[in-house]
């Protein structure tokens, strides 16, 4: 099936995840034209940074494939990750800002919205999930502690971005998550 295809994905497909939320989301790759929406859901997820909305018009432009966007029944978007495969590593997925918006949080759509992107042809070769985390985001702690889970890997947590190079606005240090190795669903024997 096409990336560009709207896939409707049940939550009851994934590993460990009981179907709880009362809709299917669609789930494909951004586009350009998603730009302004993205921008405005980051603007309702606190504590994420709200990147420019060049920035964003940058990740549908060179990785819409290892970036998803989550749709409601009524075509308003309810979730986005942003992710890609850093230059010197194509074994690591590297997922840069996940956000819910609130209307659909707490039935397994960040998760739902990260197996995705695992699923994909592109990341055969994936064999590591990197991220950032604040020291006291126990929600993103959650959601990757859950993913880890669900792969069988470990999750490892070290030093990266020291507050000190965040200059003096008072951001809190980005701790590295690192998750695996684990085989991506797409290219595990079935
Ligand atoms: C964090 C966020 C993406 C979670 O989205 P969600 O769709 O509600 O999360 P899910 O339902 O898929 O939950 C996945 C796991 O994370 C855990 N989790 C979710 N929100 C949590 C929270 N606030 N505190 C602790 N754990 C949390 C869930 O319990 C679940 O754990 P499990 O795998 O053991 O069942 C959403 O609350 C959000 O957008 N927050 C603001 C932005 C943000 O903090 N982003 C960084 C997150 S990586």
């Amino acid at each position: 099936m096409s990336l560009e295809a709207r896939e409707l994905h049940p939550l009851s497909s994934i590993p460990g995840r009981r179907a709880a939320a009362p809709q299917a989301y669609g789930l494909r790759p951004i586009r350009r034209t998603d730009g302004r929406a993205i921008h405005g859901l980051i603007a309702e997820c606190p504590p994420l940074d709200l990147n420019s909305l060049y920035a964003y018009l940058l990740l549908s432009e060179h990785h819409a494939d290892t970036c998803v966007l989550a749709e409601d029944g009524s075509g308003q978007i309810a979730g986005f990750v942003s992710a890609y495969v850093p230059p010197r590593h194509p074994e690591v997925l590297f997922v840069w800002q996940v956000a819910v918006h609130p209307r659909a949080r707490g039935c397994g759509l960040a998760r739902q919205m990260l197996w995705h992107l695992l699923e994909r042809p592109a990341s055969s070769a994936i064999r590591y999930i990197e991220t950032t985390v604040g020291p006291d985001n126990a929600a993103s702690r959650g959601v990757f502690a859950g993913l880890a889970r669900q792969l069988h890997a470990t999750c490892s947590d070290s030093a990266l971005f020291g507050p000190e190079l965040f200059g003096p606005g008072g951001h809190e240090e980005e701790r590295l998550l690192r998750i695996g190795p684990f085989q991506p669903p797409v290219s595990r024997p079935r």
